[in-house]
């Protein structure tokens, strides 16, 4: 008897679990404070499709991306100097920063944040 409930009790937390990363894998990120005042669609930022190829400190750590939703100030001439996105969208590693669109390709008044997933219960969530 006990031991049923134990059994149970562990299958709800594994579907507990599983819910709270779906939840996350297909979280966007949408980083807007400067893109759309100045002209341009909002970013795009797939987070999932990024964190399937590259370990979490590649950027977290080496190109100082916050772990935190909007808590970054990155512009676009820090990505032309390679900073941020352009330590990689520079033509070798991913293709390069002409292709403005496939970054710039939200809707105009989505706000930054997360989008889709709503949050990860991440580090970053406070
Ligand atoms: C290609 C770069 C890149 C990689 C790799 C990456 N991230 Fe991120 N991450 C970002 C960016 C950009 C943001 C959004 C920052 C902003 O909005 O200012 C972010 C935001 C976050 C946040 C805050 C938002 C949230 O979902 O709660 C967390 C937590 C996070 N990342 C965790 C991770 C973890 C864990 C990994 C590795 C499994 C990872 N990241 C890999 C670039 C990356
Ligand atoms: C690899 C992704 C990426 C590509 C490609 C890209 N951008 Fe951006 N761009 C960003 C990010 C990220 C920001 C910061 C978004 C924010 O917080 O508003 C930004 C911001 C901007 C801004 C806001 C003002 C500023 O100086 O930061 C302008 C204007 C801009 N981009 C124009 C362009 C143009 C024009 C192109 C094509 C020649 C382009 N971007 C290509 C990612 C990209
Ligand atoms: C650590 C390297 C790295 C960084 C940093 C990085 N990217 Fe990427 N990104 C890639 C690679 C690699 C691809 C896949 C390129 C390909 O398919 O040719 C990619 C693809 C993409 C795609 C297309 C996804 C798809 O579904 O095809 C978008 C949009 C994108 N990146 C935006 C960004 C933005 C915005 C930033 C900065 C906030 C950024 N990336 C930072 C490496 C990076």
């Amino acid at each position: 008897m006990v031991l049923v409930v134990i059994i149970r009790w562990w299958l709800l937390l594994a579907a507990l679990m599983v819910t709270t990363m779906a939840s996350a894998e297909y979280a966007d990120v949408i980083l807007n404070r400067y893109a759309e005042k100045e002209g341009m669609r909002p970013v795009i930022f797939p987070h999932w499709f990024h964190r399937i190829r590259f370990r979490c400190k590649v950027c977290h750590n080496e190109l100082g991306f916050e772990m935190r939703v909007g808590a970054n100030d990155v512009t676009m001439s820090d990505i032309i100097d390679g900073r941020f996105c352009g330590m990689c969208h520079n033509g070798e590693v991913a293709w390069s920063v002409e292709n403005c669109d496939l970054c710039h390709s939200g809707k105009n008044g989505l706000k930054s944040g997360i989008f889709g997933g709503h949050q990860t219960g991440g580090p970053g969530h406070w």
